[in-house]
């Protein structure tokens, strides 16, 4: 693979024919083997990201909508993309009727999510039919399967665009082609792209930012979609994401979350550092921005420098998000997740001897194919053991292309769902008195702004991620202050300012 021929053209001046290598077709279906071989080609990192003169107004006068499904990495993603449209003179609306261009940032992780963007294609045919013009982009992680483009091309004409995860710095240029073009567009590199730097951004507020510090995973876990719709894992420079957390604390930002399918990875696919997260944190924790947050690590690479790094606390908050999936050793193995119930408690008990105050929380599959009565209950019995005090539930849910999907699967559906709501049961039990525990005592909010029900009550978060409600004045938002806790709710707590602004550190 000839990677020299394209590198000395600025990127903005590059066509789709620069890209050929990308793609052995305009797409490819997830494909697991070919996922695994991926090569070890190097990965180039481009600081020239440019939106090219004759692209730059195309979207004045006009109005754009991104409506995002799934998790944080596309939330982030949306914050990316309305930075593009911005630049190309385009400004944000709320309301469909009146886009010009309205972008849907897909989730592929469970067929509802898919559900979801299917039911919002349909409702939004009747509006293309109204106003032509408009262009209806599907993009995100479900654009990265074959069967959805299929899909989208045979019955959803009103779908103007069609790209990938990979695509996104290609925005102007797909935009115009389909303004131009009569045929619907479609652009999705199979293979992963490098890392482009410079992307503008229009973050979604002034307080909290997410940062991404890595792309893709290559866990392949087998009922996971994710190795295959977002590449293999590139991890950005360090410098780079300093650069960035400096210029957001000093823009006066209070907290940063970094991001990553992975984040324990981060920093293994360097060849001329040795750079792991732990010195990331440890770079982080020198940096005077109140909170850093990460999601999502994964056990496996959860090593003893990472855990001594957040003990040193300070703006390394002490809420740990450790998604364990299973209680079973043996359902663990059939995940591919490559560690075990036992090895997982190791690690747990190690976390919470170096930070004793910690909060963990977790992510749980229940109704893996074949899952016994008896490999539940070790669920059951494991979120006890560790007192996760929250945890996002699922029901396995088969994602076409992924090892998992082709097992056959002798547990009913009304089963998987029983075992659901007991679970369920059991986080809202250990959620509920974590809540409970917090009653008359003092904690430190970020005030985010006003409540969503009470326009004379605050809202923000703790260092551990609760909800908070309080009086207060309104110029104390963006700030964090100290509040004592009057009442817990099951989902949030109510309390009293006690200190209006505090210094952190
Ligand atoms: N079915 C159900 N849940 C899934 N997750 C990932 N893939 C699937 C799937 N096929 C869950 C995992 C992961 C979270 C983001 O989504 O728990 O941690
Ligand atoms: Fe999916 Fe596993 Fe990678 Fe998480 S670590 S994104 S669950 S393959």
């Amino acid at each position: 693979m000839d990677r020299k021929s394209t590198k000395d053209k600025p990127l903005s001046e590059k066509t789709t024919e620069d890209f050929a290598h990308y793609f052995q077709t305009t797409y490819t279906p997830p494909d697991i083997k070919k996922a695994r071989k991926r090569g070890r080609d190097k990965i180039e990192v481009h600081y020239d990201f440019e939106i090219s003169d004759n692209l730059r107004q195309i979207g004045e006068g006009k109005k754009f909508l991104i409506r995002t499904y799934g998790c944080q990495m596309n939330e982030h993603d949306t914050e990316v993309m309305a930075g593009i449209l911005t630049e190309m003179g385009y400004e944000p609306t709320e309301r469909a009727e009146d886009s010009d261009i309205i972008l849907l940032n897909t989730c592929a992780i469970r067929e509802n999510a898919e559900n979801k963007v299917f039911g919002e294609i349909g409702h939004l045919k009747s509006l293309k039919v109204e106003k032509p013009d408009l262009i209806i982009g599907v993009c995100g992680c479900m654009s990265q399967q074959e069967s959805v483009v299929n899909r989208i091309l045979k019955k959803h004409q009103q779908v103007d665009l069609i790209f990938g995860t990979h695509n996104i710095h290609r925005l102007p240029n797909l935009i115009q082609e389909a303004m131009f073009s009569k045929a619907q567009v479609v652009e999705v590199w199979s293979k992963e792209g490098d890392i482009i730097e410079n992307l503008p951004k229009v973050r979604h507020g002034k307080i909290k930012a997410w940062v991404n510090i890595m792309y893709g995973c290559d866990k392949f876990c087998t009922y996971c979609i994710v190795p295959m719709t977002r590449g293999k894992e590139r991890s950005r420079r360090p410098e780079d994401i300093i650069q960035e957390v400096r210029h957001l604390a000093a823009q006066g930002y209070q907290e940063v979350t970094l991001l990553g399918q992975n984040v324990n990875a981060y920093g293994k696919d360097f060849e001329d550092i040795d750079y792991k997260f732990a010195d990331l944190m440890n770079d982080m924790h020198k940096i005077d921005i109140p909170r850093v947050r990460f999601t999502t690590s994964h056990p496996r690479d959860f090593d003893d420098h990472l855990i001594e790094v957040l003990a040193q606390g300070g703006n390394l908050l002490d809420h740990i998000h450790l998604p364990v999936q299973s209680g079973s050793s043996y359902i663990l193995r059939k995940m591919n997740r490559k560690y075990t119930r036992e090895s997982y408690l190791e690690l747990v008990k190690k976390i919470k001897k170096a930070i004793p105050n910690v909060t963990l929380t977790t992510d749980i599959i229940v109704g893996f194919p074949n899952e016994t009565d008896e490999q539940f209950e070790e669920t059951m019995s494991l979120m006890e053991e560790v007192g996760f005090e929250a945890a996002y539930t699922f029901i396995y849910s088969p994602r076409e292309g992924t090892p998992a999907a082709v097992q056959k699967d002798d547990i009913p559906m009304d089963v998987k769902k029983e075992r659901l709501q007991r679970l369920n049961e059991l986080v809202n039990k250990q959620s509920a008195a974590s809540m409970k525990s917090y009653e008359g005592k003092t904690v430190k909010v970020l005030v985010e702004g006003e409540s969503k029900k009470d326009d004379t009550v605050l809202a923000g978060y703790t260092e551990k991620n609760k909800v908070v409600n309080f009086k207060g004045p309104k110029s104390i938002i963006g700030k964090i202050v100290e509040v004592k806790i009057t009442e817990a709710k099951t989902w949030s707590l109510n309390g009293e300012l006690v200190k209006k602004a505090i210094e952190v550190n």
